[in-house]
Formats: C-alpha cells, sequence, structure tokens
C-alpha cells in the first residue's frame, strides 16, 4: 500500500499540505512546553495509564505546570482517573481548552469527545477492512491534531499515556520531534518482560529515544494485618538486570490507588505516606532530575 506521501494525485484533498500544516501547529504548541515525556510498556494492563495520572499530580503537586495526552485514541481512562469526565471542551478559533484537574494540570482525552460511556472510536471507511488498513494512520493523525490543537500555554511537563503496542512509540516519536524521555512500565512477570523487552529495543536501539528508565509496577503488596511484603507475581529476573536500565521505584500494588483512579479523585493528595504513593513521589522526582543534568 502506498502511503499517502506517494499519492500522486490526492483527489484535490491536499492531504500532504493538511498534514504539514498540522504538523507546523503541533510544533508551534510545544514550543511553549519545556519538557515532553512518553510513558510505554508495550505490554497492556501493567499500569501505563494509573502511573501517568498519578505522576502528572506529583508533578503538578511539586509546583510544575503539567499537561497529559491520553494517546490511547481507542481505550481512553485519563480523563476518568484524573475526575474530569464530565467536563465540557471549550473551542476557541485559536484551538480547544484541555480538561483541568481539581488540582490545575490540563488533560486531552479522545474520551472528552465522546458522547456516551459505551460509544466506540470508530474510523470511517468505505468497509471495516479499509478501516482497519487506515487504523495506524488515523490514529496518528488524531493525535496530531489533538496535540496541536490543544491550548496548552506554557507547561513544564507533557506527559502522553501510550496504549499498549510496541509500535506506539514510534508513531509519538514521528510526531513529537524532541520527545524529552521514556518512562517505561513493567510488572515482575516474564511474560511482560518478554514484550517489554521488545518496546525498549525498539526505543533506544532503533528510534534512539532517551530513556529516563523502568517503574516495576504492582511489585509487591503490603498485608494490612501483618505488614509483610507479599509478592503479586514470579519473575525470577529482576528488571535491572532484565533490561540493563536505571529501575525508578518499585510500586506496590495498593487497593486505595486503584480505588481513587475509579473515583477519579487525586492518590496522592490523600496517601502521599503510603508505600506506593512515596515510590510515585521518587519516579517523579527522578524525571525532575533527569531534566536537570
Ligand atoms: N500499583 C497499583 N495499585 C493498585 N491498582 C493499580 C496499580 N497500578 C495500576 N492499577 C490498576 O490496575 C488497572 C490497570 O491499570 P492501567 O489501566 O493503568 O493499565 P494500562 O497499562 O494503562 O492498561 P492499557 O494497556 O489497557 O492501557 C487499573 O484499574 C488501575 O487502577
Ligand atoms: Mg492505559
Amino acid at each position: 500500500m502506498k502511503s499517502y506521501k506517494e499519492l500522486p494525485d490526492d483527489a484535490g484533498s491536499n492531504i500532504i499540505g493538511q498534514v504539514t500544516a498540522q504538523a507546523n501547529r503541533l510544533t508551534e504548541r510545544l514550543a511553549s512546553v519545556r519538557h515532553t515525556v512518553a510513558i510505554m510498556s508495550g505490554k497492556g494492563g501493567v499500569g501505563k495509564s494509573a502511573i501517568t495520572a498519578n505522576l502528572a499530580t506529583a508533578l503538578t503537586l511539586a509546583g510544575c505546570a503539567v499537561g497529559v495526552v491520553d494517546a490511547d485514541i481507542n481505550g481512553p481512562t485519563i480523563a476518568k482517573m484524573m475526575g474530569v469526565r464530565d467536563a465540557t471542551l471549550e473551542y476557541a478559533s485559536t484551538g480547544v481548552k484541555p480538561a483541568i484537574s481539581s488540582l490545575g494540570t490540563k488533560i486531552i482525552s479522545m474520551d472528552l469527545l465522546l458522547s456516551e460511556d459505551a460509544a466506540p472510536v470508530l474510523w470511517n471507511a468505505h468497509t471495516q477492512k479499509d478501516a482497519f488498513t487506515w487504523r495506524s494512520t488515523m490514529e496518528v493523525g488524531a493525535l496530531r491534531e489533538f496535540i496541536g490543537d490543544t491550548e496548552w500555554d506554557e507547561l513544564d511537563y507533557l506527559l502522553i499515556d501510550l496504549p499498549p503496542g510496541a509500535d506506539r512509540l514510534p508513531n509519538v516519536a514521528e510526531l513529537i520531534p524532541n520527545l524529552g524521555g521514556v518512562v517505561v512500565v513493567t510488572i515482575p512477570s516474564e511474560v511482560s518482560h518478554l514484550i517489554v523487552k521488545k518496546s525498549i529495543t525498539m526505543a533506544r536501539d532503533i528510534l534512539d529515544a532517551p530513556i529516563i528508565g523502568v517503574v516495576e509496577n504492582m511489585a509487591f503488596y503490603v498485608c494490612k494485618h501483618c505488614g509483610e511484603h507479599e509478592p503479586l507475581f514470579s519473575a525470577e529476573d529482576t528488571p535491572d538486570n532484565a533490561f540493563q536500565l536505571t529501575t525508578l521505584a518499585k510500586i506496590p500494588f495498593d487497593p486505595k490507588l486503584s480505588h481513587c483512579n475509579d473515583s477519579g479523585t487525586p492518590y496522592l493528595n490523600e496517601y502521599p505516606d503510603t508505600r506506593a504513593g512515596k515510590a510515585i513521589i521518587e519516579v517523579a522526582q527522578k524525571i525532575q532530575d533527569f531534566f536537570k543534568t
């Protein structure tokens, strides 16, 4: 299949012109953003969105101006986790104003554009087969529009919550000219390590993206009766050894964190001194240190 760049005649839609205009708008928007950080894993369900939402809160509480892009177009969860699902987006001739969390974090997500809970994202095409073929291209286009049309204003950090899949970082790296850093999320299972390794190879060896480090999520849980740390998974390999990257923190499973994500309340506001709370704050601090050096 030819890419849009190779189309000799695009039936008058000037697709290259449209894409170039969008890309220029995105570059202009990001001029006022100091650091962009992608949160990726490759593996699904390991806590990328939970960590993005809580890192955004930690950085906001540390006094930074923070924005979050929910780059999961088909399965967006950031708006719910950050308590802004009911927000109405304001449109102006200059762009869209992002939703703002109770603590002041700016958020843009496909979820804010869907009218009903159960509404799926469907790509328009003559047949569903064509829609599948174009999905990746459409996703990149939607993200380019999302990031470029949002009035972020001055931000210290723009966090990008990626969907699962090793091909997601290349899509974002193509869009964002100076991606500042990547935080990799895993859980301590061999199955997760297997997939995460592929994403790291993609990020480090193929894209040459700056990797800040690895977060081991759901590393253990703390027994509420005896306070002992119990493992949830059974990987024999440590992330240090499996990935040869800095481990930023080990975040335990905390049912209160899951509850806060479900109810859209900021976990770190209520539980900053828990094991998970301290670990998330440690990751936020290390991200800030990464950009200072
Ligand atoms: N450390 C934790 N303690 C308790 N619950 C957690 C923790 N990390 C994540 N969760 C919960 O686990 C579930 C899966 O997390 P999340 O949706 O963030 O994963 P994900 O990697 O973004 O998934 P996807 O690949 O579908 O985007 C969510 O309900 C989330 O609230
Ligand atoms: Mg997610």
